[in-house]
């Protein structure tokens, strides 16, 4: 059997290397941690880049097992925000300099919706003269609504795999076209041809999740070459189908710590994509967020949602930061992340390296008479 230091050693990890530096502990753990943060130094440096985060809809069409916000609960006032309200968020972190915001809702595809979107898009850029980044978080839609976005000026998409086995997927979502494995894995694909900056994502510690199926979901992501990553731990919430197999998670701890493992483990992996430290982690540890960012994380998402809106987008339970409004959780953070020991991207737009390196290669194939 070989030892964490000789597994760190390998250019590439098989299934077993992972599912050993998933389940190793004591100083073989620690061992891994500072690898991954010796790498993250080396190759994306210590700064850290914020995405103002703009929660702008809990209508959603779906039902996921998981979720809080799920079609079926009705136990939330379902809420937009108005295009003033985005503005305005927009406004501050432009304001701010941070140069980059997220757009995330649950999952509406009708007409009006999309067009929504393109025009809030539109207005983004005039508002902000394009300097301002914006990653979609809005789910499946159909290739030329994907389309229609990037044109209309966003830049990054992140569509979670949530979990990379098929038939896990499948206990996990109502079985039907809507919550299709295979449909979620195209839609992942035709971002990526589109043109997007594509990130993905799983979450941890599930119902009927093995560390094999982590294992697998690390490779999912080698596999797919993504650009950015996000994962967090599972966290039950009461109004949800999964909810009645809360006696058989394995306790938050070591959801949380195997979060941390999996964040390591993919910057070692795949060393320059953008890898975010997510809220699940600090809902779990009050240093959750800066604990990812010293095990290899590089991004964070301050919270930019009017705080009106937070209650009613709980996707899991006991979500942090729902009384502070965007100055808050901005100090908040900046604090975590001088703790972690690594300095705020400011007026950076951050992209993931991993994405501009293939970029570089592609614009290398381009017949030298045609580059300017
Ligand atoms: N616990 C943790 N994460 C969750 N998400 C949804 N429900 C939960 C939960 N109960 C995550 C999913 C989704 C993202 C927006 O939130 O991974 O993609
Ligand atoms: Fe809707 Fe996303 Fe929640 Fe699924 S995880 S119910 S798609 S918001
Ligand atoms: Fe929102 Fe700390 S990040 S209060």
């Amino acid at each position: 059997m070989l030892s964490v230091s000789q597994i760190l050693d390998k250019s590439v990890f098989q299934k077993d290397d992972l599912i050993y530096l998933l389940n190793s502990s004591g100083s073989e753990r620690l061992k891994l941690f500072e690898n991954a943060r010796e790498v993250k130094s080396t190759f994306v440096g210590k700064k850290v880049f914020f995405r103002g985060l703009i929660e702008y809809s809990n209508y959603c069409k779906k039902n996921c097992y998981y979720c809080g916000i799920r079609a079926g609960n009705s136990r939330y006032a379902r809420y937009r925000m108005t295009d003033a309200e985005v503005l305005e968020a927009v406004n501050y972190a432009f304001k701010n300099d941070y140069a980059s915001i997220v757009i995330q809702s649950g999952e509406q595809t009708n007409k009006a919706f999309v067009s929504k979107i393109e025009s809030l898009l539109k207005r983004i850029h005039r508002q902000t003269d394009g300097k301002i980044h914006v990653t979609l978080s809005l789910g499946e839609q159909s290739e030329d609504t994907y389309h229609r976005w990037l044109e209309a000026g966003a830049h990054r998409y992140l569509l979670r795999i949530e979990v990379s086995n098929p038939s896990l997927y499948l206990k996990l979502h109502p079985n039907n076209l809507s919550h299709d494995y295979h449909r979620r894995l195209d839609a992942l694909k035709t971002l990526r041809k589109v043109g997007y900056q594509v990130g993905t994502g799983v979450m941890i510690g599930l119902p009927f999740q093995s560390v094999s199926d982590l294992a697998d979901d690390l490779i999912f992501f080698r596999e797919f070459d993504i650009d950015m990553a996000g994962m967090g731990p599972y966290i039950e919430h009461a109004d949800t189908p999964l909810y009645k197999y809360r006696d058989s998670l394995m306790p938050l701890k070591s959801r949380f710590d195997l979060s941390l493992k999996m964040v390591a483990i993919l910057r070692i992996m795949m060393k320059n994509i953008n890898i975010a430290a997510t809220t699940a982690m600090q809902t779990i540890d009050p240093q959750g967020r800066e604990k990812a960012l010293m095990v290899g994380a590089n991004v964070i998402m301050p919270n930019l949602t009017p705080v009106k809106y937070r209650q009613d987008y709980l996707l899991y339970e006991n979500k942090p930061c729902l009384d502070e409004e965007a100055e808050e959780c901005k100090s908040c953070l900046e604090a975590r992340i001088h703790i972690a020991g690594d300095t705020i991207g400011y007026g950076e737009w951050g992209d993931s390296k991993h994405f501009s390196q293939m970029s570089l290669k592609d614009s290398a194939e381009i017949p030298a008479a045609l580059k300017k």
